[in-house]
């Protein structure tokens, strides 16, 4: 397979459709396959996708997502200076390129992860041992964070968790509760109204396909009918919604512009497709 050459992909920033052997459908999948199946997934394809996209995300940057968007200059977590000592959670940080960053700016951040291959990857990268910055890498599912009430005081995601899980309530109502009254939880994830186009870099992916309000899972699945792979889809409205029922303020909704510089194609994402439609959301919430 090479990157969104299968029809119905959502391709989230993985490094290809589904496994060679998988079929791509629209079913219903709960919480527990979920995780399942995306770990399996994680760590089959970690691999791939840090030698696919390593160069893009930097050993220690903080890109938001495919557009290219930078936190060194997005500044979505607060000013830099107030970074400094900052007990952060990344969730779903990957190989953690962004923990390492922010371990640069003089933060203290804990970067979780459900896949073991990714955070490997982190420690060959040089984030927790070995390396220049050193970090606590926890293998953990984001669904249940293993930390105590308020012990942190920013909690951040780019792209990590939200979108793979069946229930993305669940994960609010657990960052709310790691995180201090006040403190900031900033997430990015694939732009719901991707969910109604082909997952298509070019032309093709320009043609409304599905209804935006089907919230049925995207799901790959083996031979037997196991998932392998899930995607799950939140309108804009239910995603504020699940924010504010968690205990959050939604402070900013930010619709990176593909800009000038970038000529990445990247699953579906595309200068051709970014420059039309928005392909990532990100979420600037505080815990009241
Ligand atoms: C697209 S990567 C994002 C990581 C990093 N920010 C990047 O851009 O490469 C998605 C990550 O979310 C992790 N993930 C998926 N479901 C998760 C869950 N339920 N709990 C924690 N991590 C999860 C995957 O293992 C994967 O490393």
């Amino acid at each position: 397979m090479t990157d969104g050459d299968h029809p119905g992909s959502r391709d989230p920033l993985g490094a290809h459709g589904p496994d060679d052997d998988a079929e791509a459908v629209r079913r219903p999948a709960g919480g527990r396959e979920s995780s399942r199946a995306n770990r399996g997934w994680w760590d089959r394809n970690a691999d791939e996708y840090q030698s696919d996209h390593g160069d893009f995300l930097g050993d220690a940057r903080f890109v938001w997502g495919p557009e290219g968007l930078d936190e060194a200059e997005a500044r979505l977590l607060g000013p830099a200076a107030q970074l400094r000592g900052l007990r952060v959670l990344e969730v779903g940080a990957g190989a953690a390129q962004c923990s390492r960053w922010l371990a640069d700016q003089g933060a203290r951040p804990v970067a979780l992860d459900l896949s073991h291959r990714q955070l490997q990857h982190a420690l060959r990268i040089g984030g927790g041992q070995g390396g220049g910055a050193v970090f606590p890498l926890v293998e953990a599912d984001a669904r249940a964070l293993p930390f105590a009430d308020d012990s942190f005081d920013l909690a951040c995601s780019a792209f990590g968790a939200i979108p793979f899980v069946a229930d993305p309530e669940q994960v609010f109502a657990q960052v709310a509760r790691v995180l201090r009254p006040g403190g900031r939880w900033v997430f990015s994830l694939t732009h719901p109204l991707r969910w109604t186009l082909a997952d298509e870099p070019g032309p093709e992916g320009l043609t409304i396909l599905n209804s935006y309000f089907d919230r049925t899972p995207y799901v790959e699945q083996d031979a037997s009918g196991r998932a392998v792979y899930t995607e799950h889809h939140r309108t804009l409205g239910d995603r504020v919604r699940d924010l504010v029922g968690a205990g959050f303020r939604l402070d900013d909704l930010v619709e990176p512009e593909w800009p000038e510089w970038n000529q990445q194609v990247w699953g579906g994402w595309s200068p051709l497709r970014g420059r039309l439609v928005p392909g990532t959301a990100i979420f600037v919430c505080t815990r009241v």
